[in-house]
C-alpha cells in the first residue's frame, strides 16, 4: 500500500466512525421525547396551563395566544356585540350546544353559556374552525346586528360564526369550542 492509499483509508475510517457516532446520538434524541411524554416533568405540565395578561386588550379588539400549540382568541366585546349575541334564539342555531369546557357538556348555546363573565364582555374560544381546522378571521362574519359585519369568518370554505363564536352558515358543524378558562385576578386569564 502506498502512503497515499493508506492516508485515504484512514480518512474513510474516520468518516465512518464519525457517521456511526452521529447515528447513535440521533437515535438517543428520537427516543427521549417518547420517554419524556410518558413521565411529564413539571415544566411540561406547566405548559398545559398558561396565564394571559389581558390588561392591554381594549373594547372591540381581540388577542390571539397560543395554548397547547393552537390559537386561542380572547376578545373583549363591545356592548353591541354582546347585545347581538344575546338576542339570538338558540333554536335558530346550527349547533345548539355551548361547547364550553367549563360547563356541563349538555349546556345549551346561549351567549351566557359561552362568555366568561356575567356581563359577557369577555369571550375566550379556540381559534380553530370546526370544519377542517383553519384559523377564522375576526370581525369578518355575516352575522352581526343590522346586517353589519362581525363575528368570525373562515376563508377556507366560507363558514360564518356570530359574535358569540357560534356557527351560523357554511360547512363547519360546531361552534368554536371554549377552552378551560378563568379569571385569576382582574386582568389575568388562566387557560387550561
Ligand atoms: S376549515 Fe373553515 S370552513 Fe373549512
Amino acid at each position: 500500500m502506498s502512503n497515499a492509499e493508506h492516508h485515504e483509508g484512514t480518512r474513510r475510517d474516520f468518516l465512518y466512525y464519525a457517521t456511526a457516532g452521529a447515528g447513535a446520538v440521533a437515535t438517543g434524541a428520537a427516543v427521549w421525547p417518547l420517554v419524556n411524554q410518558m413521565n411529564p416533568s413539571a415544566d411540561v405540565l406547566a405548559l398545559s396551563s398558561i396565564r394571559v395578561d389581558v390588561s392591554g386588550v381594549s373594547e372591540g379588539s381581540q388577542i390571539t395566544v397560543k395554548w397547547l400549540g393552537k390559537p386561542v382568541f380572547i376578545r373583549r366585546r363591545t356592548p353591541e356585540e354582546i347585545a347581538d349575541a344575546r338576542s339570538v334564539d338558540v333554536s335558530d342555531l346550527v349547533d345548539p350546544i355551548a361547547r364550553n369546557a367549563n360547563l356541563d357538556g349538555a349546556a345549551d348555546a346561549t351567549d351566557e353559556n359561552r362568555a366568561m363573565d356575567e356581563a359577557g364582555e369577555w369571550l375566550v374560544q379556540m381559534g380553530v374552525c370546526t370544519h377542517l381546522g383553519c384559523v377564522p378571521l375576526g370581525n369578518a362574519g355575516d352575522y352581526a346586528l343590522d346586517g353589519g359585519v362581525g363575528g368570525w369568518f373562515c376563508p377556507c370554505h366560507g363558514s360564518h360564526y356570530d359574535t358569540s363564536g357560534r356557527i351560523r352558515k357554511g360547512p363547519a358543524p360546531e361552534n368554536l369550542p371554549v377552552p378551560p378558562a378563568e379569571f385569576v385576578d382582574e386582568t389575568t386569564i388562566l387557560l387550561g
